[in-house]
Order: C-alpha cells, then sequence, then structure tokens
C-alpha cells in the first residue's frame, strides 16, 4: 500500500476546503474564542501554560491553536498542504504564534528536531497510520525526558461496524489496509466528496504495547461510554458534548485515552 499517502493528502485536502465552513467545526466560534479541545483531553492535559505541545495530526489547527491560548508554545504537524496553510492563516489572523509543519508523521523527526514537554494527538488519528511501532517512537523520540504524551482517540471497537452500526464490517484487529470510498465527509455527510481513503483497525494492545516496546510508561488508560463529537451517523447527543448510539440500549466504548511518560 506504498501509494496511502498520496490518496490519503488528496482526500484530506479536499476534506480541508468543506471543513473550514462546516458547522461541525463552527469556525464563527472558534475565531470568537471557543476553546476547541473537549473535556477529556482538557482534562487529561490539565495546565499547559509555558509548557511546549507537539500537537500530530493537527489538521487545521483548531485544537493547536487552542492550546496555543491556554498558554503553551505550539507546534503542529500533519501531511495535508491544504490543512497547514489553513492553520497558518488562522494562527496569523487570532495573533497566535504556533508553527506548523506539513510533513508525513513517519519522517517528523527530519523537520522537527526539538524535544517537547507534551506529545498531543485526538480523534481520527492512529487508523490513518499503518505502522504504530514507527509512531510511538516518533513520539518518545519527540519527548523531553519526563515528557507526556497524551492521547483521546475513537475506541477500535467502533471501527468493527458498518456505517449504520448494526452490523459487523471489519475485523477488531489490524488485517492490513482497509480501502473505501467515503460519499461526503463526517463533518458534512451531504458535501460533495468522494474520495478514496486507506485506513488500518488498531486494537487496543497494538497501541498500548507499541507505547510500551518504545520506552513509554503508561500512567492512565480510560474507556468511554460516549463520544464528545458526532462523528458517525447514528449518535444522539444525550447531555451537551456526550454523545452515544441512538439505536441500542446496549452501551458501546466509544472513545478512549492515554497518557504515557517518558
Ligand atoms: C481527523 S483529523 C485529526 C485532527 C482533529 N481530530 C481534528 O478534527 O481537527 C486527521 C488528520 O490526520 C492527518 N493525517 C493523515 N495521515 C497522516 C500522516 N501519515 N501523517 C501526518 N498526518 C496525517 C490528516 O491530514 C488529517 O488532518
Amino acid at each position: 500500500m506504498k501509494d496511502y499517502k498520496k490518496i490519503n493528502k488528496i482526500a484530506w485536502n479536499k476534506k480541508t476546503a468543506v471543513h473550514q465552513d462546516s458547522i461541525f467545526y463552527d469556525m464563527p466560534s472558534f475565531k470568537a474564542g471557543k476553546n476547541t479541545l473537549k473535556r477529556i483531553e482538557l482534562d487529561l492535559l490539565g495546565n499547559i501554560e509555558q509548557q511546549s505541545v507537539l500537537h500530530l495530526q493537527c489538521h487545521f489547527g483548531q485544537d493547536s491553536i487552542s492550546m496555543s491560548r491556554m498558554g503553551a508554545r505550539v507546534t503542529g504537524v500533519d501531511l495535508s498542504d491544504k490543512s497547514i496553510e489553513l492553520a497558518r492563516t488562522l494562527a496569523t489572523e487570532l495573533n497566535q504564534d504556533v508553527q506548523f509543519v506539513n510533513c508525513d508523521l513517519y519522517s517528523l523527526r527530519e523537520h522537527v528536531s526539538d524535544h517537547y514537554d507534551i506529545v498531543f494527538t485526538s480523534y481520527g488519528t492512529i487508523i490513518w497510520l499503518p505502522d504504530l511501532k514507527a509512531w510511538a517512537k516518533t513520539i518518545y523520540e519527540s519527548l523531553k525526558p519526563g515528557g507526556r504524551f497524551v492521547m483521546a482517540d475513537f475506541h477500535p471497537v467502533i471501527w468493527m461496524y458498518n456505517d449504520d452500526v448494526d452490523d459487523f464490517a471489519f475485523s477488531y484487529f489490524n488485517q492490513g489496509a482497509i480501502v473505501e470510498v467515503e460519499e461526503g465527509t463526517y463533518a458534512d455527510r451531504s458535501a460533495n466528496l468522494n474520495d478514496q481513503m486507506i485506513t488500518w483497525n488498531h486494537s487496543l494492545s497494538e497501541t498500548i504495547m507499541a507505547l510500551i516496546d518504545a520506552g513509554l510508561v503508561i500512567k492512565d488508560f480510560q474507556e468511554y461510554d460516549y463520544a464528545p463529537y458526532h462523528f458517525i451517523p447514528p449518535l444522539k447527543e444525550v447531555e451537551a458534548s456526550k454523545y452515544r448510539l441512538k439505536h441500542t440500549e446496549h452501551l458501546l466504548p466509544l472513545v478512549y485515552s492515554i497518557v504515557a511518560e517518558k
């Protein structure tokens, strides 16, 4: 699957154009000062004032700029050149001194030589990556000794299901590349997009062991029976910013979080 970066970059560049005007990403509120981080990761991050943060897969930088507004010195990294272009424009417009780097995660250390207090990544990240051992090594190499890795992402159990979450479609375990064409995008289902995308399912054990094998010490691991985003169609908001599946009484894990230390 050697072309996956090229294919996914095209898809993410097109998504960026739609996402920036979407209700999902609510640019007017963000520009007016709204912090786009969710309660889950805000609680895990704590006070990040004066901390250096490397934000992996930052998309067009709303969360990176939010962390900068919280007083952190932030560097955001993303594969999509259109996302990084927009992130830089937003940072300038909002007077936030955030560095943005356009590169593939696996070549990050060729572009970024600093070491950080925190490496952060959230929601819709590792499914785009084939090799978690190399991902974890990059995180380890980017942290200062004693630095923290903070991650919140959608739970791999949910990626076993079809779009309606009423039947199994994929293995829980990583069985190689999943090639799909998505109609629209999670931030706007009616958008005129139908691009090929290549993703991988990663079990929790694959993810956790990659971090441990890279040399990180897991400090906290949580699973959540809600998501802070309406990221798949069959969800309903049960409380402010808490979404659960609407067609089943049974609670499925929708999000997990990890904090690890170097
Ligand atoms: C769902 S976004 C995650 C960010 C955040 N949850 C948000 O909504 O702003 C996924 C991001 O991963 C990036 N990405 C995908 N593959 C990548 C890779 N190999 N290296 C770096 N970034 C990648 C995409 O360009 C996209 O911006």
